[in-house]
């Protein structure tokens, strides 16, 4: 692993960079614009075991600080991601993170059964499985992220199929993090990702009626990074689980932040929409950092903040 390569339960990259599920495009429509390699991993939209058509426009409005959106998960399905997308993207990325959810519990295990099922065909399509515990757009999807003990089970139901490395997504709106990262733990996660969008809303003041076509939506952006720099923070203190920051990351001074307060990658999302090299001007400028605070290499950044050294409050 070179001076900025980094692992994440059990998900080795090359830089500590992944794409954020669903701002990255759902196949390989970014592949007009940059290398696919150039993140340490790409994270696919969220795929759901069957088709879904998402929520009505508009999908996006800006906000001050970010954006609000109501997408609603469309896709093509589980059957799609493995027939299609997965062959498309073969041996075009660094690594590759499927993103997945099911819209009831049950689901999760069928889920599990047809990418286990995949990777007996094609070991090397994917590297690793983000579960989406936590998307706010859709009706069924947030309650996982809410409750220790469905969290727990969806789990649990698709560790059983996989052996690969199980990423879970988390939402920012719920009392206690540290709680539901312990029951995703128990039921075999090997890492977390915080955090999914907060709930927004944005009203047009003269009609009183939502911007978004959905009603609220999911705010991501900048302004969301204080918050996902606490959710890593107390989740690293408080479970020592592995984690993969997402939430208002632009610049590489965000990621060192990130990684300081446990995070061992981070996601840029809504960053890409602004500029779609960022990624790669993160990348560059990272050893710079690493040099400027008098650092060998990024696994000396990571967990800064719990140091005594680091003159960090806990
Ligand atoms: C337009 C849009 C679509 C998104 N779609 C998904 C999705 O399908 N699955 C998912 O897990 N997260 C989804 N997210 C959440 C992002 O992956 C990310 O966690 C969130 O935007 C916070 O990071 P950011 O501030 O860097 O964008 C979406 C975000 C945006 C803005």
């Amino acid at each position: 692993m070179g001076t900025i390569g980094t692992e994440v339960g059990g998900l080795r990259l090359a830089n500590p960079l992944l794409s954020a599920s669903g701002t990255f495009g759902h196949e390989d429509e970014m592949a007009a614009w940059i290398d696919l390699r150039e993140p340490g991993a790409v994270v696919l939209k969220t795929v759901t075991f069957h088709p879904r058509r998402g929520n009505p426009p508009p999908r996006i409005v800006e906000v001050a600080g970010g954006i609000l959106n109501s997408i609603g998960l469309p896709n093509e399905g589980i059957d799609h991601l493995i027939s299609t997308t997965l062959p498309r993207l073969r041996g075009r990325t660094s690594a590759l993170v499927v993103n997945v959810a099911g819209e009831r519990a049950d689901e999760f295990g069928r889920i599990g059964e047809k990418l286990a099922a995949g990777l007996r065909d094609h070991p090397q399509d994917f590297q690793a499985v983000e579960l989406n515990l936590s998307c706010p757009n859709v009706e069924s999807g947030f309650p996982f992220a809410k409750s220790p003990e469905l969290a727990s089970r969806c789990v649990r139901m698709v560790r059983e199929h996989l052996a690969l490395p199980l990423l879970v997504k988390l939402s920012p709106n719920v009392a206690d993090i540290a709680e539901i990262a312990l029951a995703c733990k128990e039921g075999g996660a090997d890492a977390l990702t915080l955090s999914n969008t907060a709930l927004g809303l944005a009203l047009d003041w003269r009609t009183g009626k939502p911007r978004l076509g959905g009603g609220h939506g999911g705010f991501s952006g900048p302004a969301m990074k204080p918050q996902a720099m606490y959710l890593v923070f107390t989740a690293f203190k408080k479970t020592g689980l592995p984690i993969v920051a997402s939430g208002g990351a632009e610049t590489a001074e965000d990621v060192m932040e990130f990684l300081a307060a446990g995070a061992r990658a981070v996601q840029i999302g809504t960053a890409t929409f602004r500029n779609p090299f960022v990624m790669r001007e993160i990348v560059r400028r990272l050893p710079e950092l690493l040099q400027e605070a008098g650092l060998a290499s990024l696994a000396e950044q990571i967990g800064r903040a719990h140091r005594p050294a680091s003159g960090a409050k806990a």
